[in-house]
């Protein structure tokens, strides 16, 4: 779906936000009144008022300006953020994409505001059905264009460029969470990041053999049951001073996660698909970054494997040995997503100087029973940055929770064996799967890790910005925390 912005414009739809309570808007006294008041007339003996959520179709006479007309509840325009905002575009798509007609125009206030309805329809407007292969017409959207309205059209397009940019980063982390295992493994996820080049983004990618040299049994391990080759994917965006340190995200790329020899039970094991959305969550930012020129200098780090039951696969009791040196005896090999983590830490402060590093990754089923679905859980001994986490979460709809780490959890992952072990028993386990990365981030090093296990996909009912399985959990928050910190 295109989406532009202009003072005025012919479209199949007109649309217009109704504040709760207010009655028509300004903007639509126009076409109310050539329609001999069948705009106001869709405000009385109904229920429709401008509430959040609702919205009221109207057929126009034939000759009118448009060919229906819908008013979208706005809400109290008092407490209209830029939530409330993109809901409302979203809303919209949500009524007319479907409904035959092929393009669309919706009043804005102001440019801010046109910026964020916008934001919220493209979100909205995202379709995952590229594997259906019987779908009829009249089962596709129809609806091929948008124009957000606004008195400042140019100001509102300038704002909507760096929430485009997020969104497009939303676009390619949704789809790589949501494609399934047998097309999306290693190899094929890191071709899709080489497809990013043209952006401006400089991709590598390391094999087995390159990540052997650099010692990673960890990684290696977890991969060395999967007839699917390891890939470590080292992807940067040059958008700051030359030779000035760059920040540094890091993401769980665990393509398929049967849980190995520790296998999982058979129930929603397909949902581990998406267990690459920590990668995925790296891999749109960077293309957000690159998209809207960002002035900084970022690297993102995906670790890519598969964790397979194989007569080659590690077994609880195998001791592996992590490139930081680290010795770690498997305890359970379904807790393989700190193994892969581990070792792309290391290499981030072995070839960078990183400002801060930020990993992503679903990484236990703990902070879904903490935290649901509306919270990533963020941990970080460095209150700077969990601040700047917090804030860019709250600002951009993908919001984060603090949790404890601390040196009493360490307990539990000692191993009679070796240094560590990769499980920490029933307690606290989001905890203590922090603590066994931070072993992996030497002193002084700004980390947090973001634990993105319940909210890179959602079962149910959701936010209408969110219509897919996969949620695109990541670029919105990280684009903006980086605009907002390091540029
Ligand atoms: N990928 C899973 C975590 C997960 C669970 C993500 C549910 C999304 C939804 C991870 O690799 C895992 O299996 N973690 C184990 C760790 C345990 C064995 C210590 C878990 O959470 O059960
Ligand atoms: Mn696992
Ligand atoms: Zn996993």
């Amino acid at each position: 779906m295109k989406i532009t912005f202009a003072e005025s414009a012919k479209a199949d739809i007109a649309a217009f936000i109704v504040d709760e309570g207010d009655g028509l808007p300004a903007a639509a006294a126009a076409l109310d009144k050539a329609s001999g008041g069948l705009l106001s007339e869709a405000l009385e003996g109904g229920r429709f008022d401008g509430k959040t959520g609702q919205q009221a179709i109207v057929v126009l006479p034939k000759g009118a300006e448009a060919r229906r007309a819908v008013l979208i509840g706005g809400g109290k325009a008092k407490k209209r953020d830029a939530r409330a905002l993109e809901n409302i575009g979203a809303n919209l798509i949500k009524a007319i994409a479907s409904s035959g007609f092929k393009s669309a125009s919706i009043a804005a206030p102001d440019a801010e505001s046109a910026a964020r309805v916008a934001a919220g329809a493209k979100l909205a407007a995202y379709r995952f059905d590229t594997y259906f292969t019987k779908l009829k017409p009249d089962q596709k959207p129809s609806l091929s264009g948008l124009t957000v309205l606004s008195p400042d059209p140019k100001a509102a397009k300038a704002a909507y460029g760096p929430l485009d940019a997020a969104t497009d980063g939303t676009y390619l982390a949704r789809d790589l969470v949501n494609l399934p295992p047998n097309d999306l493994y290693p190899e094929s996820f890191a071709a899709k990041v080489k497809e990013l080049a043209p952006l401006g983004l400089e991709v590598e990618i390391l094999g087995e053999k390159q990540m052997a040299k650099l010692g990673m049994g960890a990684l290696l391990g977890v991969g060395q049951g999967s007839v699917k080759e390891s890939q470590l994917g080292i992807i940067k965006w040059n958008g700051g001073k030359a030779g000035e340190d760059p920040v540094i995200l890091v993401g769980k790329g665990v393509c398929f996660d049967t849980g190995g020899i520790s296998l999982k039970p058979g129930p929603n094991m397909e949902n581990m698909r998406g267990d690459m959305g920590g990668a995925a969550a790296v891999v749109g930012t960077m293309r957000a970054l690159a998209q809207r020129k960002a002035k900084v200098n970022v690297v993102g780090l995906i670790g890519l494997v598969e964790n397979m039951p194989d007569g080659n696969a590690i077994r609880p009791g195998d001791i592996l040995r992590s490139a930081s040196g680290q010795t770690i005896e498997v305890q359970n090999t379904d807790a393989e997503g700190r193994l892969v983590l581990c070792d792309v830490l290391w290499y981030a402060q072995e070839h960078f100087k990183p400002k801060a590093i930020v990993d992503l990754a679903t990484l236990t089923g703990a902070i879904v029973v903490s935290l649901g679905h509306h919270h990533a859980g963020l941990f970080t001994d460095s209150d700077d940055l969990a601040a700047e986490l917090t804030k860019a979460g709250l600002a951009e709809g993908e919001r984060v929770w603090r949790l404890p780490l601390g040196a009493e959890y360490d307990v539990q992952i000692k191993s009679k064996f070796a240094d560590m072990r990769n499980i920490g028993g029933p307690a606290a386990g989001s905890i203590t799967a922090a603590q066994f990365l931070k072993r992996f981030v030497k002193e002084g090093v700004k980390w947090a890790h973001l634990d993105i296990a319940g909210v890179a996909w959602v079962e149910g009912e959701k936010a209408p910005t969110d219509p897919s399985w996969a949620s695109g959990y990541g670029p919105r928050l990280l684009s903006r925390w980086i605009a907002d910190n390091y540029e």
